[in-house]
């Protein structure tokens, strides 16, 4: 394994461009500086997008190769461990993704309709167990009595088999595979598309849909709720929440203990793929653009999502305390806003980091006008985007902080969500790292062989290289202690070994990427694949 010194990108660009930031003098110099380098790393980054290279791996890859579904459940206690286990770590770290039971009724669907699994390595002194379970949603439990699949395109029950169709009722057909939530003393697995599925955090058996007791109205419930590490609320929205291409988004504030406390019923300017949002302590955002659907396309018999490049991106701005008049809908140039990693409220500013797209990410869901979908604009970046409620204008400004792609699963330390947080972690492919093709068996273009910890502030880089065969899934950021400053703590991940065709927990120092891992575990065989994981810390559940 190569390790590398820490990159300062943003400063070897601005002395790329001439600017000197080195020799710049006094702080409005500096800011200036700092904000042509950022205006040139921008600039690059556009030109990148031009390029022709290979395109990014899918968020969740082929049903071929590695990522061939092994359709099995188990357990494996103590597993094998090389290197030493931080005697701090003690919790469990949840999986959800998605894995196809039977091949799906067409080859052309959405990766994302595949089967939702769930899983967890649990950490007790220094040892690790594993277990891997189906979501037993009520499509899960059809389709194996059935003994066949019987759903058709991703969120359209108009293909289903008539034994199940069911369109006035599309919550019913949740594959629940995105990701793990941990609240109010529960565990469940989300997918955007229904309710929450109740999962025994112990045993990971489904323990069904959940509702808050009545409280939830909406028919959907988002993957990326957000908790408030301030007060303990969780902001949690559904769109289509009233059927099937409906224009309604409902939002909710529910208390720590997992009662409802507020309800705002929303329009959107258009219906959309609504995936992620942020929180502030202030304002709620809602980013999301290009995706589009409607009744006519469904009953068309078509995959629920296409892209047009003519609709402009959105971000959505509500007071936390406001009302369906006071959001604010800004609009911008043509994007993929799927993920964000944080934003928060300064003055009359809210400022939100996120890994969004040039365009459409997602091959499956195609161009509208008929045209191909364009790899090369399928590429995410570190943006720093400013809304300024005190302006006139509808639009916001935006900087690329980081002139090269990065995966869009990113993260935070949780900690500082909502609050000015200084760094960011994700994924991403360097391809000067070496990398091993005769033994991995597939291109260099689709690996994600690092991770990093992307610095807001300064614009360095910190990175974790994972192997010359290895390809890492989303990561996540524990800290080493409640107290413990921001940042500082361990990042781990599960990496795909493609050349001994197994899973590796990898374990590093986030402040110390560089030094590559303090342990690895091992797992026998391919775990199923993630979309979105979360450390639950031990004595979350009890009994
Ligand atoms: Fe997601």
């Amino acid at each position: 394994m190569t390790q590398k010194s820490e990159i300062d990108r943003r400063s070897f660009l601005a002395g790329a461009a001439g600017l000197g930031v080195a020799a710049a003098s006094g702080a409005q110099n500096a800011a200036r500086a700092t904000e042509r380098a950022a205006e040139r790393a921008t600039e690059r980054a556009t030109e990148r997008a031009t390029e022709q290279v290979p395109p990014p791996a899918a968020a969740m890859p082929a049903r071929t190769g590695f990522y061939t579904p092994t359709r099995f459940e188990g357990d494996v206690y103590d597993c094998e461990v090389v290197g030493k286990i931080p005697a701090d770590l003690n919790g469990a770290f949840v999986r959800v993704g998605g894995e196809w039971f039977y091949p799906p009724k067409f080859a052309d669907d959405a990766a994302l309709n595949s089967d939702g699994y769930i899983s967890q390595f649990i950490f007790r002194n220094g040892k690790v167990d594993y277990r891997g379970r189906w979501v037993r949603t009520a499509r899960f439990e059809a389709n194996r009595e059935a003994q066949r699949q019987l759903y058709g395109y991703y969120r359209n029950p108009y293909t289903d088999d008539p034994k199940v169709r069911d369109p006035a009722r599309p919550a019913l057909r949740t594959v629940s595979n995105t990701s793990p939530l941990a609240f109010a003393g529960k565990l469940f697995a989300l997918k955007e598309d229904g309710l929450p599925q109740r999962i025994d955090p112990h045993t990971l058996e489904s323990l069904g849909s959940w509702d808050f007791n009545g409280q939830w109205q909406s028919q959907t419930f988002t993957a990326h709720p957000r908790i408030d590490p301030v007060s303990g609320e969780m902001i949690a929205f559904g769109y289509e929440a009233t059927g099937l291409a409906s224009d309604d988004l409902f939002v909710y504030t529910i208390d720590p203990s997992g009662a409802v406390k507020r309800e705002v019923r929303l329009k959107v300017p258009y219906v959309s793929v609504m995936h992620d949002m942020a929180i502030t302590q202030k304002h709620i955002v809602f980013p999301f653009g290009g995706y589009v659907t409607s009744p006519e396309r469904l009953k068309a018999g078509k995959v629920h999502w296409g892209w047009d490049s003519t609709k402009p991106s959105q971000i959505g701005v509500l007071p936390r305390d406001g009302d369906a008049q006071d959001v604010r809908w800004f609009r911008g140039p043509e994007r993929c806003m799927m993920h964000v990693f944080n934003a928060y409220t300064e003055g009359n500013k809210v400022i939100l980091h996120a890994p969004f797209y040039e365009s459409n990410f997602f091959p499956f869901f195609p161009p509208v006008d008929g045209s191909p979908w364009n790899p090369a604009k399928a590429r995410a970046y570190v943006r720093k985007i400013t809304l300024d409620l005190a302006s006139q204008a509808d639009t916001w400004k935006e900087e690329i902080l980081f002139d090269f792609p990065v995966g869009d699963l990113g993260r935070i330390d949780s900690r500082y969500q909502s609050l000015p947080a200084r760094y960011g972690f994700t994924g991403f492919t360097d391809l000067q790292r070496p990398f091993d093709e005769a033994r991995s068996g597939t291109s260099r273009a689709r690996v994600t062989n690092c991770y990093g910890r992307f610095d807001f502030t300064t614009g360095k880089l910190s990175a974790y290289f994972a192997g010359n065969t290895h390809s890492l899934q989303e990561c996540q950021f524990i800290p080493r202690a409640a107290h413990a400053p921001e940042g500082d703590g361990y990042l781990i991940g599960l990496a795909s070994n493609l050349a001994e065709a197994r899973s590796e927990l990898v374990i590093a120092d986030a402040q110390r990427l560089e030094e590559g891992d303090i342990a690895r575990v091992i797992l026998p065989f391919r775990a199923s694949t993630q979309v979105h994981g979360v450390w639950v810390p031990e004595h979350t559940f009890r009994g």
